[in-house]
């Protein structure tokens, strides 16, 4: 934590407290928070984002939080994940407590909870807490972006995507770059009375096989029963430049070069730029061969090749390999938003 940051953290969470918006950085991406038991509170949320009010958003709690203030049912399972990986980049969906607003849970009967570790949103956490009558404060809070976009990984991020909010006094609390910089893992434990066993809604950080390891068993991909998530959608994480993904092999046979029409500028992302030969029409960006530095750039790299007006970005296909998983997903929706 920045010095000097704890009279901005107070003035964030009275702002909380009113009902109003507030900006602040986890580990995995900058979340647009708002008073999780205040449903005024939580549609101005739905409201910047332009986001459908029937999906749900996560609860983010501190760590010292009674888990049974937000949750019906903990199930053991749940206690075992968050025994392994809390404060951490993972999102447990549990039956939700009955006082929690249709406009947190998008009328499910489960709620999202998970407990970030970046220090900032901790701080804000336990100092929303604190003016809590209760003693117990969450933030309900989406990726602080535009519905549908790339999520932020910088504060300048969400100053750009919020420009009338933050002219309107929305604290953007500074926490540096994200250091994981995706979404976090959602793992779904709300069925389990039901005997249904964990469901992996939303790949991340934290890989199905480790949540594998601490239950037992590897969790089940969603079935047509599984509580909704937005970050599911076949379209979603997008840039605004329409992007394609091409494999290794339509590169090395020149296929992907010839696609370039001619007077347009293509930005095209390989692991070894170095090695390209100058082709008219193509700028080459190299990415990393490293998937949790790849995870980490992603999204700013995203953002910033958006702002450069190119007609297209092309990304290479990543490895088939489950510690792929969590980029792959995030590249496979964000090209499923265009048609190739
Ligand atoms: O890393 C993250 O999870 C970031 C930071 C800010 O914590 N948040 C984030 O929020 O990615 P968002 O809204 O962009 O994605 C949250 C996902 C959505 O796909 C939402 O549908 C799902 O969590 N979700 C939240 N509550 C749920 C519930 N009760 N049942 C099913 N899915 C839920
Ligand atoms: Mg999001």
């Amino acid at each position: 934590m920045q010095q000097g940051q704890e009279q901005e953290i107070l003035r964030a969470a009275t702002r909380l407290l009113h009902g109003e918006l507030v900006a602040f950085p986890t580990e995995t991406v900058y979340g647009l928070g708002a008073d999780a038991e205040n449903p005024q509170a939580v549609a101005k949320i739905y409201q910047a984002k332009g986001r459908p009010s029937n999906h749900p958003v996560i609860v983010h709690v501190a760590p010292d939080a009674d888990l049974s203030y937000w949750a019906r049912d903990i199930p053991e399972e749940a206690r075992q994940l968050i025994k392994a990986f809390w404060p951490g980049p993972l999102t447990l969906i549990l039956p939700r407590a009955s006082h929690i607003p249709d406009a947190v849970s998008g009328g499910q009967s489960s709620v999202g909870i998970r407990c970030p570790s970046h220090p900032v949103a901790q701080a804000l956490l336990r100092q929303f807490a604190r003016l809590k009558p209760s003693g117990q404060g969450g933030v309900a809070a989406p990726s602080a972006n535009k519905f549908g976009q790339v999520s932020p990984t910088l504060a300048e991020h969400v100053i750009s995507e919020f420009p009338e909010e933050v002219a309107k006094g929305m604290p953007v609390l500074q926490g540096g770059a994200a250091n994981i910089g995706i979404e976090s893992t959602i793992v779904d434990l709300s069925r389990i009375g039901q005997g249904v066993g964990a469901v992996l809604l939303r790949p991340g950080h934290i890989s199905a096989s480790q949540i594998g390891q601490v239950l037992g068993y590897t969790p089940q991909l969603p079935d047509s029963h599984a509580p909704r998530a937005s970050g599911t959608l076949k379209a979603h994480y997008a840039p605004r430049t329409p992007l394609m993904l091409f494999s290794s092999q339509e590169l090395a046979e020149g296929k992907l070069q010839h696609r370039v029409p001619a007077g347009q500028k293509w930005a095209v992302c390989v692991f070894d730029a170095g090695q390209q030969p100058h082709t008219e029409g193509i700028d080459w960006f190299e990415v990393s061969n490293e998937p949790v530095q790849y995870a980490h750039d992603l999204y700013a790299f995203l953002r910033r090749v958006d702002q450069l007006g190119y007609q297209r970005i092309c990304i290479q296909s990543l490895p088939e390999d489950h510690r792929w998983e969590a980029v792959n997903d995030r590249l496979q929706r964000a090209a499923a938003a265009f048609p190739r």
